[in-house]
């Protein structure tokens, strides 16, 4: 579907729980998180009935998310059945990758094509200050099991002063030898993340220059999102950028989001959007679901506006809307 900006919006991203295993800093509160009730999450077969509708109006590609998309029962089985609806082509997920531990090979046969790992540092005291928990080699092992089985894997680090910035260089190496893209994304000031200190990406990419020389500049696109992508000399794979603060990418975005509560978000730091789940536990039928949709796809917003006042900023955390 094209947008009132003209823009192709052919990607859905959806989270199908709010609830995580981690507590990254940028993302959740340490404690006190209120989560969402199990009766005001969309079920498989509502999230499944919204997919299908949506390839009528051009969505080709899916990423699943949370919170942790791992920590809701079930969530391989959907993407089993998501990947087997005609119209999808390719289907992601983001993950912390703890919880594919063992069972990475059933993701593989569930027609997962790719994920992308949160991993902000390989020191295991850092990860366990930014991530408070987890284990660094478990999730190490499942990025090397799943390049094993031929998944392209991106691994996405928020680089934050004063907690992993000595880090950078080290992670940024795993695609020394290995065919994956180790990606910086701008801290964005959403919910936990408005209170930590950003590192923008001109500084990470001098980082990078210092430590592995001049790097080739747009080395491909690996996916359909909006990192911008550099390889060092002698890296098998590569480091990406994502800079939706300093570099905005809004006039390319591709996507709307899915909340677990069946919430259609047309952009990450706007509330403009549509409860496809009052629509459809109130008998909405398939017909008036289409429509409701294009007319709000088109009503997409130009740009994100973090840094203005615009009106309808987001109140959600990050856990509640999936990156
Ligand atoms: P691929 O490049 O196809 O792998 O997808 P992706 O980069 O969109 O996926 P991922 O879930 O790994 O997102 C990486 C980071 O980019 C997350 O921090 C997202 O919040 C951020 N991001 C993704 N889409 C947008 C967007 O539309 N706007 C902004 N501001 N940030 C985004
Ligand atoms: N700013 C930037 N990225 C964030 N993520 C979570 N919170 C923020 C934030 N405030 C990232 C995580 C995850 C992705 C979905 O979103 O690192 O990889
Ligand atoms: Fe969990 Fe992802 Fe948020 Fe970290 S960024 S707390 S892994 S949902």
């Amino acid at each position: 579907m094209i947008d009132a900006c003209g823009r192709k919006i052919d990607y859905v991203r959806i989270s199908i729980t709010d609830r995580c295993n981690l507590r990254c800093v940028y993302c959740m509160p340490e404690n006190g998180v209120q989560s969402m009730q199990h009766s005001d999450i969309l079920t498989y077969e509502e999230i499944m009935r919204l997919v299908r509708l949506m390839t009528q109006l051009g969505i080709r590609h899916v990423r699943i998310t949370g919170g942790e998309p791992m920590a809701r029962r079930g969530c391989l089985d959907l993407v089993d059945r998501i990947h087997r609806i005609p119209g999808i082509e390719t289907i992601a997920m983001t993950t912390n990758g703890l919880l594919l531990s063992g069972c990475v090979s059933w993701a593989r046969e569930a027609g997962l094509d790719a994920i992308n790992v949160s991993l902000d540092t390989l020191n295991p005291e850092t990860y366990r200050k930014m991530a408070r928990g987890g284990d660094v080699r478990r999730v190490l092992a499942v990025i090397d099991e799943a390049l094993e089985l031929g998944m392209r894997v991106k691994i996405n680090a928020v680089p934050v002063r004063g907690l992993n910035d000595k880090d950078l260089c080290e992670l940024a190496a795993l695609a020394w030898d290995r065919d994956i893209c180790v990606r910086f994304i701008e801290l964005m000031p959403v919910g936990c993340g408005a209170e930590l200190q950003p590192i923008p990406s001109d500084e990470v990419r001098r980082m990078m220059e210092e430590a592995f020389g001049p790097a080739q500049e747009d080395v491909g696109k690996h996916g359909f999102g909006p990192a911008k992508y550099i390889r060092p000399r002698g890296f098998t794979g590569s480091i990406g950028l994502i800079s939706p603060m300093s570099h905005e990418f809004c006039g390319e975005c591709n996507r709307v989001r899915l909340t677990a509560d069946g919430y259609l978000k047309l952009c990450l730091n706007h509330t403009a959007g549509l409860d496809l789940r009052a629509m459809m536990r109130g008998g909405a039928d398939d017909d008036a679901l289409l429509e409701a949709l294009s007319g709000a796809i088109a009503r997409k917003p130009r740009r994100h506006g973090f840094e203005e006042d615009i009106g309808d900023r987001e109140v959600r955390r990050m856990n509640e809307i999936g990156g």
